[in-house]
């Protein structure tokens, strides 16, 4: 078999092998130009559904579809050559029968060439996790809260404050961790449920707005660059571009309506007569 040179990104196995070691760095990524900034600095990037809201301002992700999926999929394989790219599969597309679970991931790793899928719930997902885990796809799995289920939630809520639900969030984690999925995400998760589901799983918690026991950490980017008009209370904003933008809009406004801009000749510019 002849192998073609390939780009060396981190692997499935790479972040898998992480439990317990050095924390796992990843942000979320839409778009080909911004995941190119970050590529260096994280072991995985995951084109989240969270665009929906992000990107295209809906209110919840539910409305967020395989093919807009698909393409900021590719987008973001196109921006990178370092970190792992994880896909989420959209509300819809995975919770029928794990056969069409299979046919639409298929499409999602065929179509943008990246490594892994994500999938939101725990034991009643499991079997799926583990069907597509046997035919070639890495599955990182998604519990506690699960923003898909936000009308069955009654809201984004932190879910095990209450002690009475630690056990069914413990079953969950254990459950997609034996069902094959390399890493699972905890999202909006009371700290010390959080901590106990990573000291007794063996595969690596991702943590959003959970706790720093967790293996590792994801975080919106848009959030954590000053982006986001609302972000979600845990969120240390690591940088101000909401405002920056707007001050470059603002300073480029003055000077069109200065007539100060372009300042420099263009390159459209009338030929000198001779
Ligand atoms: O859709 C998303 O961005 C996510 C992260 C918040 C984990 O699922």
């Amino acid at each position: 078999m002849s192998v073609q040179p390939t780009i060396k990104r981190v692997t499935v196995p790479e972040i898998r092998a992480r439990k317990g070691g050095e924390p796992i760095v990843s942000l979320t990524a839409y778009h080909a130009h911004t995941a190119r900034y970050i590529d260096p600095y994280v072991d995985f990037l995951l084109v989240g559904d969270s665009l929906g809201m992000v990107m295209y301002g809906m209110e919840s992700t539910l409305g967020v579809t395989l093919d807009m999926m698909i393409a900021h999929g590719a987008a973001v394989m196109r921006g990178t050559e370092h970190a792992l790219v994880v896909v989420d599969m959209p509300f819809g597309s995975y919770e029928e029968s794990r056969e069409i679970a299979f046919r639409n991931a298929v499409r999602v790793i065929k179509e943008t060439g990246c490594t892994a899928v994500k999938i939101e719930g725990g034991a009643r997902i499991a079997d799926t996790i583990h069907y597509l885990n046997e035919r070639g796809i890495p599955v990182m799995a998604h519990i506690g809260l699960t923003p898909q289920s936000v009308q069955v939630m009654g809201g984004f809520k932190t879910q095990g404050r209450d002690m009475a639900e630690w056990a069914a969030i413990e079953a969950d984690a254990k459950a997609v961790a034996e069902a094959g999925a390399f890493a699972v995400v905890l999202e909006g998760m009371a700290e010390p449920l959080a901590a106990k589901i990573t000291r007794e799983i063996d595969i690596p918690t991702i943590g959003i707005g959970a706790s720093p026991m967790c293996d590792g950490q994801i975080l919106v980017l848009e959030d954590m660059l000053g982006l986001s008009p609302k972000p979600p209370k845990f969120v240390k904003e690591f940088g101000s571009l909401g405002a920056q933008i707007a001050g470059a809009a603002e300073a480029y406004a003055r000077e069109v309506r200065s007539r100060a801009f372009p300042a420099v000749e263009n390159t459209y510019s009338m030929k000198k007569a001779k």
